[in-house]
């Protein structure tokens, strides 16, 4: 696998709640390669949280933040990656990706995501009266653009080792 891979990293893309920090860990772990989270970058690189990102300095700001740190990283040499949900939205990293990495989407639907998120109050995206129509609207506007990631994989409540594998068989 590595060696298919060549010096390529992998990027696993998706909305929030894919499990892609998840499935990343362990796809990283099964390469041999290192594990890098760009929301976990960004939060280290701003020394601040990702809400306090968004409430002092705006979506823009963080979206800026957050295309520097996934070209920082995707210069470290090879890794799997898990970025953030908008990330992939900026064709500038989409191509930067395209040239350094293999992509995977993690697909998962709106119940999926809703069960996976409700549990942390850490998405400034989902602070709103109705986040599950937020969640159905963002994944609207984002499949097609996610679609045109390298390969896809189905997320869905099945053991995290089996995703692993797929990727792992797919790559
Ligand atoms: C976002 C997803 C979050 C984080 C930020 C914005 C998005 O990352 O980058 O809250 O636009 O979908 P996860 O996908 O890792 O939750």
């Amino acid at each position: 696998i590595t060696s298919a891979l060549g010096r390529r990293s992998v990027v696993l893309v998706g909305m929030m709640g894919a499990g892609k920090s998840t499935i990343g860990r362990r796809l990283a772990a099964r390469l041999r390669l290192p594990f890098l989270d760009a929301d976990i970058e960004i939060e280290a690189a701003a020394g601040m949280s990702i809400p306090d990102i968004f409430e002092t300095h705006g979506e823009p700001h963080f979206r800026d933040g957050e295309a520097r740190v996934i070209a920082r990283l995707l210069d470290s040499g090879p890794a799997v990656i898990a970025t953030g949900g908008g990330a992939f939205m900026r064709e500038e990293t989409r191509n930067r990706i395209r040239d350094k990495a293999i992509s995977i989407w993690l697909q998962a639907d709106v119940e999926i995501i809703m069960k996976r998120v409700r549990r942390r109050a850490d998405r400034p995206l989902l602070q709103t009266e109705d986040p599950t129509a937020t969640v159905s609207r963002l994944l609207e506007a984002r499949e097609p653009v996610y679609r045109t990631a390298d390969l896809i994989i189905l997320s869905r409540d099945v053991p995290h080792d089996r995703i692993v594998d797929e990727c792992i068989d797919a790559l």
